[in-house]
C-alpha cells in the first residue's frame, strides 16, 4: 500500500504515453554552485564556510570536454533509450525529469532493454541490499544485451556513492578499482548524479566517443523547476510533483544528505502552475514529493511575510543540527495555494519530518476537503536513547505529544510511519519500547527497514553496527507483525462506514472489481461492473470487510470530492 513512497524495482523500460513538453536547454549551461563530488561534511550544514573554503569546494569531477562537442553532437537523432528505475518515488519522479530532458534532445524511449542504444538505470543506495541489486542488474544488462555498442548509464544516488568509493581510495588501489568498475568489467559507461541530469546528452556524446563519462557534482540550487516531467503512469490519474530536493537533517544513519545534497526548494509559482496543468489534464490526485517535503521553503518569492517567524514553522521542542531557518514561503503557504488552485484534486505529501508539522499546517489540512487526512510521521524508533543516537531531535514523549495534538484537530487522521530495526546499540528493551510506541499510536501502515550501515554517515564514523543480522531480522518481523495487528484493528473500525474512494484501476484478480484509495490512503476494492466508473472518478462506498491492508466495499454512488 501507499505506493506513493517506497516502490521497489519499479520495473523496466515502461513505454511513455504522453507527448513531451519543453524544457529549457539553455539553462543547462547555467553555472551551478557546486558541492564537492565526494559529498558534504557536517560543517556544510552548520555554517557557510569562508570564501576560500567555498572555492576549494568547487572541484569538477568530470574531464571537461565541452569545447570538443558541437550542439549537433548532443542531439540524440532518434537513438533509443530504455529507462529502468529502482528505489522510491523520488527516483520515479527523477526519471520523469530525465525522460523529459532526453526527449527534448531527440532521444526516443524504447522498452527493449537488450537492443536499446542506451540503458539508463536510476538507482537507490539507502540500504546495502538496494546497492547489491544494482550490481546484479548491471551484470544482467551486459550479459543479455545483443547491442555490442550499447551505452549503460547509472543515475541517481548510487552513482554518487560509487564515485565516492573510487575517490576515497588513492594511488594504485584507486586505479585498480576504477579499472575494475568502469573498464575491465565494462559494466558502466556513464555515471550521473542526481543534480546532473541536464548534462546527460553531453555525457552520452562523450560515452559514444568511447570514453567513460562521469558527472556527480551536487548543486546548491538545481531543482529542475522548469523541466516538465514525462509521466509514465497517466492511466491512474495520479501524479507526483517534486517540490524540494535534499536534506539538511543529518540523521546519523542516513546517507541521503550526502547523496542528494542540501535542501533546496522549487519556486512556489512553478509548482502551482504544474498543479493547474495536471488538473487541466484530468489528474485527480497529486502527491507532493521531497526528501523532507514539509521543510519546503521558497526563498525566491517576492511574496515574503514581513515578519517571518521561525519558531512557528517547527513543532516546539523538536531540535535540528542546523540554525533555525527564516523568511521565505513555507510548506503551509504552498499547501494552501495548491489546494485552492485545484479544489477537485486530492493532495498528499511525502516524506515529511515530524519536526515540520506546526499547528497551522494541521489546521490548514483540517480546513480543506482536498487535503487528505493521512499523515506520514516517520518515528524511526520509540526509544529515547536510540532516538538520541539517531540524531532525530525529538524524544518519544515529544513525538507522542505531537500525535495527540494532531488527533485533537484531525480526529480521523490516518497515520503512517518508518521504523529502523536493529540500529547501532539497540537493546532488547529499546526494541520493546518501539513495539509499544507502535501499539500506542496505531498506524495504518509502517515501512520497516533492517538497519544497514552506510559509508559517510555519522553512524559509520562513530557507532558500531553491533546488532547481529538474525536479531535485526527477528526485530524487523516483530515490528511488522505489531503494526499489522494495529492496522487490522483500525481497518475493521471502518466496517459499516461510508468512504470516498478515488478510483485508480481495475483489480488484477477480477476485472469486474476496481480499486482505489480512501482519503486515509487505505486501498479499497469494490464491484464496479454496474457502475462502470473510470480511474479519476470518485465513488462513495460502504466498507463491508477489512484486513490489515485492504478494505472490501460496496458501491453506493458516484460523487464529487
Ligand atoms: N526524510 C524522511 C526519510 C527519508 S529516508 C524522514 O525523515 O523520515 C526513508 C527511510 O529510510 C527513513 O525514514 C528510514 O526509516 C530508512 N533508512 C534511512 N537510512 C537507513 C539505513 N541506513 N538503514 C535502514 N533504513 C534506513
Ligand atoms: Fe529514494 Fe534516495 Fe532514499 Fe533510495 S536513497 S529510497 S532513492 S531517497
Ligand atoms: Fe535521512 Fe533523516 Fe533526512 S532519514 S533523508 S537524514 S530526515
Amino acid at each position: 500500500m501507499l505506493r506513493q513512497w517506497w516502490l521497489r524495482g519499479v520495473g523496466a523500460c515502461s513505454t511513455f504515453t504522453r507527448a513531451h513538453s519543453g524544457c529549457s536547454t539553455s539553462s543547462s549551461m547555467k553555472p551551478k554552485r557546486a558541492i564537492p563530488s565526494d559529498g558534504l561534511q557536517l560543517s556544510d550544514f552548520i555554517r557557510e564556510g569562508t570564501k576560500k573554503q567555498r572555492q576549494k569546494a568547487i572541484i569538477p569531477s568530470i574531464e571537461d570536454t565541452k569545447e570538443y562537442l558541437s550542439p549537433e553532437d548532443l542531439n540524440g537523432n532518434g537513438k533509443t533509450v530504455c529507462y529502468v528505475t529502482y528505489g522510491c518515488q523520488m527516483n520515479v519522479s527523477d526519471m520523469e525529469i530525465v525522460r523529459s530532458i532526453m526527449s527534448q534532445y531527440g532521444f526516443v524511449e524504447s522498452d527493449q532493454k537488450e537492443k536499446a542504444d542506451i540503458v539508463l538505470l536510476m538507482t537507490c543506495s539507502i540500504r546495502d541490499g538496494a546497492e547489491k541489486k544494482v550490481w546484479n542488474q548491471l551484470k544482467l544488462i551486459r550479459s543479455n544485451s545483443v547491442n555490442k555498442r550499447q551505452i549503460v548509464g547509472v543515475l541517481g544516488l548510487f552513482s554518487v556513492l560509487m564515485n565516492a568509493k573510487i575517490s576515497y581510495l588513492t594511488g594504485c588501489m584507486a586505479e585498480r578499482v576504477r579499472h575494475d568498475l568502469l573498464e575491465k568489467r565494462n559494466l558502466v559507461n556513464i555515471v550521473a548524479g542526481p543534480d546532473s541530469y541536464r548534462d546527460l546528452p553531453r555525457l552520452v556524446a562523450v560515452a559514444s566517443g568511447g570514453s567513460n563519462a562521469i558527472n556527480v557534482q551536487l548543486s546548491l540550487d538545481e531543482t529542475y523547476a522548469e523541466v516538465q516531467p514525462i509521466r509514465v503512469d497517466a492511466e491512474s490519474r495520479t501524479a507526483f510533483i517534486s517540490i524540494m530536493r535534499g536534506c539538511d537533517n543529518m540523521c546519523t544513519y542516513c546517507v541521503v544528505p550526502f547523496t542528494r545534497g542540501r535542501e533546496r526548494s522549487r519556486p512556489i509559482d512553478s509548482i502551482v502552475e504544474e498543479v493547474r496543468r495536471l488538473r487541466d489534464q484530468g489528474y485527480k490526485q497529486i502527491t507532493l514529493l521531497g526528501q523532507n517535503v514539509n521543510s519546503y521553503r521558497d526563498m525566491t518569492s517576492m511574496d515574503f511575510p514581513m515578519n517571518p517567524s521561525t519558531t512557528e514553522d517547527r513543532v516546539p521542542g523538536f531540535k535540528t543540527v542546523y540554525k533555525p531557518k527564516s523568511g521565505g514561503l513555507t510548506f503551509t503557504s504552498l499547501l494552501e495555494k495548491v489546494a485552492d488552485a485545484a479544489p477537485d484534486v486530492r493532495f498528499r505529501f511525502t516524506s515529511p519530518h515530524p519536526k515540520d508539522f506546526p499547528m497551522q499546517l494541521i489546521e490548514l489540512i483540517a480546513s480543506r476537503t482536498n487535503l487528505c487526512k493521512q499523515l506520514h510521521l516517520p518515528a524511526q524508533s520509540g526509544d529515547d536513547e536510540t532516538l538520541d543516537r539517531m540524531g532525530r531531535g525529538y524524544s518519544r514523549d515529544l513525538y507522542l505529544r505531537l500525535v495527540d495534538d494532531i488527533r485533537i484537530i484531525l480526529p480521523n487522521v490516518s497515520l503512517t510511519s518508518d521504523f529502523i530495526a536493529g540500529f547501532c546499540g539497540e537493546t532488547e528493551e529499546a526494541h520493546q519500547n518501539t513495539l509499544s510506541l507502535i501499539r500506542e499510536v496505531g498506524y495504518s501502515f509502517c515501512f520497516v527497514f533492517p538497519y544497514s550501515m552506510r559509508g559517510k554517515t555519522r553512524a559509520h564514523h562513530r557507532l558500531t553496527d553491533d546488532v547481529p543480522e538474525n536479531v535485526k531480522a527477528r526485530r524487523h518481523l516483530d515490528l511488522t507483525t505489531v503494526f499489522r495487528e494495529e492496522a487490522m484493528k483500525l481497518n475493521q473500525k471502518l466496517i459499516g462506514t461510508e468512504q470516498t474512494v478515488l478510483l485508480e484501476g481495475k483489480s488484477k484478480r477480477d476485472v469486474a472489481f476496481s480499486h482505489g484509495r480512501t482519503d486515509g490512503g487505505v486501498k479499497a476494492v469494490f464491484d464496479n461492473s454496474k457502475s462502470q466508473l473510470n480511474p479519476g472518478q470518485y465513488a462513495k462506498v460502504l466498507i463491508t470487510e477489512a484486513n490489515s491492508q485492504t478494505l472490501k466495499a460496496e458501491f453506493i454512488r458516484e460523487t464529487d470530492l
